[in-house]
């Protein structure tokens, strides 16, 4: 099984990526809905949140992890990495976010021929991606000398949770918080956050034509294809029956009605779990 883990219902915009991208695996989605949003939360308690939730998720016979949450992979997964998993669980493997769409920002540039050292990316998430600067840190190990601008968009994730996307007080919050990177001539824009994906069309809109607008599920889902290429002993582990579950912290209901519209999946199998 692969196991895609987010502090509530964003990331399954990662797994409908993977869904198109790797069809045939079996997954197990874990959202965090009762303890969401970890965006305005604190390194301690992200991290001690997403190592309960993968402790969950390996007993559900999860051999890959990936944290699809950007929170938690800015936050949480170096030590998840270094300490969590090679002392509980040495035979699993956790994956991020984070390296994944930096070296796909950096492979969509080269691929578009632009001047890496006068590019500017912008980078727009939550409080707890943006203030680890963890952009800055993995676009600076890759070539590419730009500028990197970013802004926490604090109010983008309630406004998706209350599917307010066609809203015209959503289309303002957006312009507000896009202003600074718009005048700044951005080029490329990443949506670091797994409910931004969800507002795609009106942030670019919001944008601006002349921005490339990088949508973070379908890099992560490539770079996930490739991994599992080149990492066969870990590719074979894994069931391929073509299973989706679902587990929530928090109301079933509402969890369900999310997936069947979204994930277009009649009944989906949801369980509640508390986590500990
Ligand atoms: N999943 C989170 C992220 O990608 C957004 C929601 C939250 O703040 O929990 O950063």
């Amino acid at each position: 099984m692969i196991g895609v883990f987010d502090s509530g219902l964003g990331g399954l915009t990662t797994l409908k990526s993977f869904l198109k991208e790797l069809p045939d695996y079996d997954y197990v989605y874990l959202g965090d809905n009762a303890r969401a949003p970890y965006g305005g939360k604190t390194h301690d308690v992200i991290y001690g949140h997403v190592c309960e939730a993968l402790r969950f998720l390996f007993l559900q016979n999860c051999e890959l992890v990936v944290l699809a949450c950007n929170s938690a992979s800015a936050e949480a997964l170096k030590k998840i990495q270094q300490e969590f998993v090679p002392n509980n669980f040495p035979d699993k493997k956790v994956l991020g976010v984070i390296v994944p769409v930096a070296e796909g920002v950096e492979e969509f540039v080269t691929r578009k021929k632009m001047d890496a050292n006068n590019i500017r990316v912008g980078v727009i998430g939550t409080r707890a991606t943006i203030e680890s600067k963890v952009f800055e840190k993995e676009l600076a190990k890759r070539s590419f000398s730009g500028e990197i601008l970013t802004r926490a968009c604090p109010l983008l994730v309630p406004l998706v949770e209350e599917n307010w996307i066609n809203r015209p007080e959503t289309k303002t919050i957006l312009k507000k918080y896009l202003w600074p990177l718009k005048v700044n001539n951005i080029n490329i824009l990443v949506l670091a956050c797994t409910h931004y994906p969800i507002l795609y069309n009106e942030i670019k809109h919001a944008i601006g034509r002349k921005v490339f607008v990088l949508n973070p599920p379908d890099i992560v889902a490539r770079k996930l294809r490739s991994y599992l290429e080149r990492h066969q002993e870990i590719a074979k582990k894994l069931s391929k029956n073509k299973k989706r579950l679902f587990f929530t912290t928090d109301n079933i209901e509402s969890f369900s009605r999310f997936i069947s519209n979204f994930l277009y999946l009649k009944n989906p199998q949801v369980k509640k779990v508390k986590l500990a």
